[in-house]
């Protein structure tokens, strides 16, 4: 178990809806990687049982309740970060939803599906990103990972799931916004893309295991100084916007 006591050396990474899926992948990862790593998830409970899975790199893990829409959450849980390891260097905001009925088309789409889908897909992620990088500002260095998807390329923009789509799109747009922000800093900030994968949001059939979907967010945690900041990747290359 984690102590209460600070534990300044190792670095940190929160990881967002890592109760499943995706996010819990990259926390087994990070964890296997030597980090120190919050699972935040919306329901506490379901956390604490992700984490009863994760055998012997259970104890390099803290399970912490974040629901990104909520900006109290948000900045209780960088007040927990800070009191728990006083520094936080990798941020992976993967939480994320799929809201839009099947088949559906934009301008049948109820308003409010919308809503929903921006609040959790990139308000959760500017506000949990406002409340962590003055920690990540603190030790000059930070990584941060937004989970897109090939279905916000604009370069490849098609039909269905707009509320998604559209999400995804100005998730990017945070991304380099973001970046370029943070230009001056060691601070990098990226989106990837982790193809099809066969998690409860994307289904049986999907193409991509979650142990490939989470390597690139990994990698991206994990980059050197030198390494890029401000891009879109997949599977480690960069990918059109
Ligand atoms: N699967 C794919 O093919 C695919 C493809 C491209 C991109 N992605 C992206 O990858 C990320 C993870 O997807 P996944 O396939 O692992 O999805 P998933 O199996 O549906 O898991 C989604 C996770 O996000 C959490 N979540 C949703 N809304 C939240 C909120 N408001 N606050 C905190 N947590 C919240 C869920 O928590 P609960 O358990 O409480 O619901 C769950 O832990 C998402 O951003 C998704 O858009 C997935």
């Amino acid at each position: 178990m984690v102590s209460g006591n600070p534990v300044m050396s190792e670095r940190v990474a929160v990881v967002t809806g890592a109760n499943r899926g995706i996010g819990f992948e990259i926390v087994r990862q990070l964890a296997a990687a030597g980090f120190r790593v919050v699972l935040g998830s919306r329901d506490a409970a379901k956390g604490r049982g992700a984490r009863a899975h994760l055998g012997g790199l259970a104890e390099r893990v803290v399970v912490r309740r974040l629901d990104v829409t909520s900006e109290a959450e948000a900045a209780a849980l960088a007040a927990s970060v800070e009191r728990l390891f006083g520094r936080c260097d990798v941020l992976v905001n993967n939480a994320g939803v799929l809201l839009d009925p099947k088949g559906s088309r934009t301008l049948d789409l109820e308003p409010e599906v919308f809503r929903r889908t921006l609040d959790a897909n990139v308000l959760g992620p500017i506000v949990v990103t406002k409340a962590l990088v003055p920690l990540m500002r603190r030790h000059r260095y930070g990584r941060i990972v937004n989970m897109s998807s090939g279905l916000g390329q604009l370069a490849d923009m098609g039909v269905g799931t707009p509320a998604y789509r559209i999400s995804k799109t100005a998730l990017n747009a945070f991304t380099r916004v973001l970046a370029a922000d943070l230009a001056e800093t060691n601070i990098k900030v990226n989106s990837m893309c982790p193809g099809w994968v066969r998690t409860d949001m994307g289904g049986p059939n999907a193409t991509t295991g979650v142990a490939e979907a989470a390597d690139t967010a990994v990698w991206l945690a994990t980059l050197p100084d030198d390494g890029p900041s401000g891009g879109f990747f997949r599977e480690r290359q960069p990918i059109d916007w």
